[in-house]
């Protein structure tokens, strides 16, 4: 049968995420207690008055521009440029069913090669292989806030010797936690061999700290900016991401179109009606309660767990924690993660599902096990939370994070 199925696609094998998830659910299944930390999704629910946006638009039911909705690119440019610092238009913004379809499509467009730092996010080396494009890692480490240096990038790039190369950066950054504090360096050097970023900026609203800085600002003619509804308002399951292109890449973006019409040919007419609430206004009254919530588990989750044999990066944005087992002894960190789940009942995703050694005994945590509704509820207009709070809100986080640690201590 393999005769029917292209090469490159008959490659790709399930993720040990698929694994994992099947054996939490075969485990949960026989009754025991699984704490779900493999999965990375919102929480919280939607902001209400875009929900009620998406209630007033569902008679719209014509096809939209390729593109996308006009009134939503314009509502969308305005925003990049407020928050970002960018300086888009309304055609630089193509509108795609979550990025994870426009990143599929950008490697099915794109001749060269790929840069992916490792870690790096589970899809993005498969969707390069789908595209047959070759795939080059740049291993990291905590010692660099798990993103690459300058020397690290320009090494690579020298040695690959690649005309045409693609860059991605994720910040603040899935699966490590942490956010990039060395974008103008790396921007830098991309500029100067002429390194198309893809900048993922997917969780740059769930930035615990400050303001989120985008590195378009230091290399805006060869950055192209990847974000969406999925992580920041809970619509994960809405299916709404965009790409900003500068005009410098217009081929590029008018390939994509092209794709776009010939594949999904628009995204769903209520969603971009409805996103047009979710850009033009201002959200920072939820999103602050959201980091607020996501922070405090964070911290608890890496205070609690952190110690002289378990190393973790401080949580910094976005919904995960990257630890590694130093006194772990197993073949691989898949094997590390098969035990955890039978003995504890913890869901962790190996470090070798984002491009790391499987031999280094890193997993990724995500803290979102629990109901973010009752979450933000309960905790509506208290200034600090505190680990009471904790307790009644995220059970699982406290119990979860309990049985991992004693699962360390006994090795
Ligand atoms: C780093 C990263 N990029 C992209 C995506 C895809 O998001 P979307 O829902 O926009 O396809 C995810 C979602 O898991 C992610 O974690």
């Amino acid at each position: 049968m393999n005769k029917i199925i292209k090469e490159q696609i008959a490659k790709l094998k399930p993720s040990a995420t698929l694994a994992i998830n099947e054996e939490s659910s075969r485990l949960e299944k026989s009754g025991k207690k699984i704490y779900k930390f493999g999965f990375g999704q919102s929480p919280f629910p939607i902001p209400d008055s875009i929900v009620l946006a998406l209630k007033n638009n569902a008679d719209k039911h014509r096809y939209l521009p390729m593109q996308g909705l006009e009134e939503l690119r314009f509502t969308i440019a305005n925003y990049l440029n407020k928050n970002n610092n960018n300086n888009f238009n309304k055609e630089n913004i193509v509108i795609g069913p979550g990025t994870k379809e426009l990143m599929l499509l950008t490697q099915i467009i794109f001749k060269g090669d790929v840069l992916l730092p490792a870690p790096s996010w589970v899809s993005y080396q498969p969707q390069a292989l789908i595209g047959k494009n070759k795939v080059h890692w740049i291993q990291t480490s905590s010692n660099s806030n798990w993103f690459p240096t300058a020397k690290q990038l320009e090494d690579k790039i020298k040695n690959i010797k690649s005309e045409s190369l693609l860059l991605f950066i994720n910040s603040p950054n899935n699966p490590s936690g942490t956010v990039c504090n060395n974008l103008q360096e790396i921007a830098e050097v991309a500029k100067k061999y002429k390194v198309i970023i893809l900048s993922d900026e997917i969780y740059s609203q769930l930035n615990f700290n400050g303001q989120y800085k985008s590195i378009s600002n230091f290399y805006p003619e060869g950055t192209i900016v990847s974000t969406g509804l999925s992580k920041w308002c809970g619509a994960g399951g809405w299916r709404l991401g965009f790409f900003a292109i500068p005009n410098q890449l217009e081929n590029f973006k008018n390939s994509l179109k092209i794709l776009c019409s010939e594949s999904f040919t628009s995204v769903s007419a209520p969603i971009q009606y409805a996103a047009i609430e979710a850009y033009k206004v201002d959200h920072s009254k939820y999103l602050n309660s959201v980091k607020k919530i996501l922070s405090f588990t964070a911290n608890y989750v890496y205070e609690n767990l952190r110690s002289n044999v378990i190393n973790i990066s401080k949580p910094e944005g976005g919904f995960y924690l990257f630890p590694e087992f130093n006194n772990a002894n197993f073949s691989s960190s898949s094997e590390m993660c098969k035990d955890i789940l039978n003995k504890t009942g913890v869901a962790l995703l190996p470090g070798s599902d984002f491009g790391l050694d499987s031999s280094k005994m890193l997993a990724r945590l995500s803290y979102t096990d629990f109901n973010g509704g009752n979450f933000l509820k309960n905790t509506l207009g208290s200034k600090k939370l505190d680990t009471a709070d904790l307790e009644k809100n995220a059970p699982n986080i406290v119990a979860g994070v309990a049985a991992l640690k004693d699962w360390s201590n006994s090795l």
